[in-house]
């Protein structure tokens, strides 16, 4: 067998994915103006990330998916804002420069890590199904679903967005900068412009054809007809009009008033597939505060977004199950680490296509899927020398009757993570979202409408038996999305996430895992080339090391796949100094001071 995994070849392959970014986020030649250059700071975080550095910092960072949004909420923490008042900088901003993955549009999750009181919660600002959605609203008229795009595209998979109202309620409970000051970078952006970044570029070449499909999104992504370019100086005063609006009158100015009536008639007007969401959805939608999920690893408590997220739920699962393996012993280089890893996965997944929903809706074991003796138990299945041959749910302790078929639902890569830690202490771990690249392609006042109801189940049943993950009116799709906060002795160490619809789980899993068990400093986990498995297939990093393994998975019983994967993880380690990463897939940077 081959030699895999060497650092010599990881890095290799990832300064010079990272080199390549270096060159393309930095300041570029724009047409029709200048573009806003980036900070030295930033370049030199671009510079750190290319050579496979963490960037290191006393006080304050910021990780985030593009270097103008890091800026951003860089600016804040440096004038002594929370991460909170730096996370709305960021997001606006991201909603900007990064339109295809996250934005106002959307919906997103959030963990905090309080200083002063040592506490840990989670807002929940999940999109939501309309009241008018019904559980048939991805099957055609014979009642078989829908072609995933069929159903993407256009107003039906609009959920009640929810990251305005999260932005306000983070400010509102930990903020101290004014609300207004928040938007004044991105309302500068908007209206000055940005260039167009390669990613960006690229995204809108790809799927020029479903981008065409509706006016405003065509004229703004495909202006005369042609796809924005690499470098393109690229303005957006209807975004501009948007956050000014939200900066005078707050997330009532997005929820009621003019931009919630277009928002209406864009959904409802979408030629070939209109939706359903009303101004009652608007106005009802609400962030809820739940208590973290959290399981065991190691010295660890690893906490997360709980239902409707399966994020927090899948990636303790996958290392709870691990807990009693020597992963430090048998190193990143071993397949025998990574049929471990895989079959854990597969373990995992297989109990969030069971049991996983929004729990509001659905009664869920959420203690029991993560609890040290199930997760003892469910391991013992990985006592074998081969991968599984077959994988069903376990049986959770559960103080409730149930009986749920499960689900496959689809989720495309898309999303955007920013981690976060401010001055006094506090941190933030977020993941937010439109779903697809591009969300339904809808576009009204500059941002992008999400895509988010087709992370249900299509299917309400299978051979007469409920799916938990099922569409049902005002409840929250099931997501993936893995904000997670790393605890040691009541104190954070990590906070981390990623991109990558279920995907999520794996990348976040493995990147806890290369940072607690093979001594890999925060940038080195993130870049170690991926290897994921969900439900039964093992993608391995295409022209990556991690690819150099299929010989050895394959011969352990598992079918393998080439791929890229395209994460996007932005991680802080919180000890004497912090440490930020930002994934050299992707165009993010950490910055701090
Ligand atoms: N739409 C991505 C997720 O929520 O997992």
């Amino acid at each position: 067998m081959r030699p895999v995994l060497t650092f010599c070849m990881i890095f290799a392959a990832q300064v010079a994915l990272a080199q390549e970014a270096a060159d393309t986020v930095a300041p570029e030649a724009a047409t029709g103006g200048e573009a806003t250059p980036l900070s030295a700071e930033a370049v030199a975080a671009v510079t750190a990330k290319a050579a496979g550095q963490p960037v290191v910092a006393e006080n304050w960072m910021v990780a985030a998916a593009n270097p103008l949004a890091v800026e951003a909420g860089a600016e804040i923490l440096r004038a002594g804002g929370s991460a909170a008042d730096a996370m709305v900088a960021v997001q606006v901003v991201l909603g900007l420069v990064e339109p295809q993955s996250s934005g106002l549009g959307g919906g997103a999750f959030l963990v905090w890590y309080d200083a002063e009181s040592g506490e840990l919660t989670t807002l929940d600002g999940r999109e939501t199904a309309p009241l008018a959605a019904t559980p048939r609203l991805f099957q055609d008229e014979n009642g078989e679903p829908r072609q995933f795009f069929d159903a993407v595209v256009g107003g039906r998979s609009v959920g009640t967005p929810g990251t305005p109202a999260l932005l306000e309620e983070a400010h509102r409970r930990w903020g101290r900068t004014p609300w207004p000051d928040l938007f004044d970078k991105g309302i500068a952006l908007a209206e000055d412009g940005f260039a167009v970044s390669p990613r960006l570029a690229g995204l809108i070449e790809g799927d020029a054809d479903r981008l065409s499909r509706f006016p405003a999104t065509a004229a703004y992504f495909l202006p005369g007809g042609t796809a924005l370019a690499e470098g393109d100086l690229l303005k957006n005063p209807e975004y501009a009009a948007t956050l000014r609006t939200l900066a005078e009158e707050g997330a009532a100015g997005f929820y009621g008033g003019p931009i919630a009536a277009d928002i209406v008639r864009t959904v409802r007007n979408a030629e070939g597939n209109p939706g359903v969401l009303s101004g009652v959805d608007l106005a009802l939608y609400q962030v809820k505060e739940r208590a973290p999920v959290c399981a065991e690893y190691r010295a660890y408590d690893v906490c997360g977004m709980g239902p409707p997220s399966s994020g927090a739920l899948n990636v303790g699962q996958i290392l709870g199950m691990l807990n009693n393996h020597d992963l430090a012993a048998l190193g990143a280089e071993n397949p025998e680490a990574w049929r471990l890893i895989g079959d854990a996965s597969r373990l995992a997944f297989a109990d969030r296509g069971r049991y996983m929903a929004d729990s509001d809706f659905v009664p869920m074991p959420t203690a029991g899927l993560v609890d040290p003796g199930y997760l003892a138990s469910r391991a013992e299945l990985l006592g074998t020398d081969a991968a599984l041959a077959e994988v069903a749910p376990g049986n959770p302790e559960f103080d409730h009757a149930s009986n749920w078929a499960d689900d496959v639902s689809i989720e495309l890569p898309s999303t955007s993570h920013i981690s976060i830690v401010d001055g006094q202490g506090n941190v933030l771990s977020m993941t937010t979202t439109i779903e697809n690249g591009f969300g339904s392609r809808l576009m009204t006042n500059g941002f992008l409408l999400n895509n988010e109801l087709t992370d249900f189940s299509f299917k309400t049943h299978s051979d007469g038996v409920p799916i938990a993950n099922r569409l049902e009116p005002g409840k929250r799709p099931r997501s993936s999305m893995s904000p997670t906060i790393v605890m040691q002795d009541g104190k954070p160490v990590l906070a981390i996430g990623s991109p990558g619809g279920s995907r999520i789980i794996g990348y976040v899993a493995k990147s806890i895992i290369a940072w607690a068990d093979w001594g890999m400093d925060v940038q080195q986990a993130l870049a170690l080339p991926h290897l994921v498995n969900r439900f039964g297939t093992y993608d391995v990093e295409e022209g990556t090391s991690a690819a150099d393994l299929e010989e050895a998975l394959t011969g352990l019983g598992f079918e393998v796949n080439q791929r890229d994967l395209t994460s996007g993880l932005h991680a802080i380690e919180i000890g004497d100094t912090l440490r930020g990463g930002a994934d050299p897939r992707r165009e993010g940077i950490a910055l701090g001071e």
